[in-house]
């Protein structure tokens, strides 16, 4: 099975970029199953209904969430109703999963979402709870698991990578929107420190530049805004897992507005 996983969609520019690509990508690289990061999705924070289903409607088959996933209200109702989870070391009793359970090409998948440490909100553990939940679905018999490590720190996602290699299929950062170089499969096991955004690509992480450049120039911020136009940037990793959950290949793509894709192939650890 071939999965594709898109990371933080940022703003209208982002959704635009998906509407405008995602079903002629998947038809090209054969992709069964689509994950995107929601969590800047409505003008940079959060996602409202409408979002929701507008993405949905453009091919995107789930979607994971990150420190944003609050920051509108909708997403309370949207956990039990549309296929979104947020991270799962968010404490006990916090509305929503970190588990996202589905069937792709008669095997079972999981979608698990976590959430770093550093400068991050407050939540458990990362490393100890994810570490606790892949045991367990392990125990239960499965194969295929899939990471979003939503997380500032590149030395946290990479930590994960050492931790988790030999047990899962799959692990991408998402939240820095910066696209890292590093697109490796280690021991059967897809990995990047940052898929990076899609969305703007000319302002500060898919962000005007004004608001972020006076702060960083006087002390003074303000908030910030996502331009009506830009010159936009979709980034996705199309990864492809054989049955017994191992990752086979993996590839970088990135589209520029509507330029030929740019496609890089994972480097193969041995
Ligand atoms: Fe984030």
């Amino acid at each position: 099975m071939k999965i594709g996983f898109i990371g933080d969609v940022v703003g209208k520019p982002g959704r635009l970029m998906i509407k405008r690509h995602l079903k002629r990508l998947q038809q090209e690289h054969f992709i069964d199953f689509t994950i995107a990061n929601y969590e800047n999705a409505s003008h940079g924070f959060g996602l409202t209904a409408k979002n929701c289903n507008e993405l949905l409607g453009y091919g995107i088959d789930m979607m994971t969430g990150g420190n944003h996933s609050f920051d509108k209200k909708d997403i309370f109702e949207l956990f039990e109703t549309h296929p979104l989870i947020r991270p799962l070391n968010y404490p006990e009793n916090t509305p929503g999963s970190g588990i996202y359970r589905t069937r792709i090409k008669e095997k079972d998948v999981i979608v698990l979402n976590v959430m770093g440490h550093y400068t991050m909100p407050m939540t458990d553990n990362p490393f100890t709870k994810l570490s606790a939940v892949v045991a367990s679905l392990r125990a239960e018999g499965h194969t295929h698991i899939v990471i979003d490590m939503h997380a500032e720190a590149s030395s946290e996602k990479n930590a994960l990578l050492h931790l988790l290699h030999k047990d899962v299929s799959a692990i991408l950062g998402t939240h820095t929107h910066i696209g890292t170089d590093d697109l490796c499969m280690v021991n059967g096991c897809c990995y990047v420190t940052d898929v990076g955004l899609t969305g703007c690509r000319d302002g500060i992480i898919g962000m005007d530049k004004t608001i972020p450049l006076k702060r960083f120039m006087t002390g003074l911020g303000g908030h910030h805004d996502i331009p009506e136009r830009c010159k936009a940037l979709l980034q996705m990793i199309v990864f492809e897992l054989d049955d017994e959950g191992r990752c086979i290949g993996a590839e970088k793509i990135k589209i520029y507005d509507e330029y030929p894709k740019i496609v890089t192939p994972a480097w193969r650890e041995v």
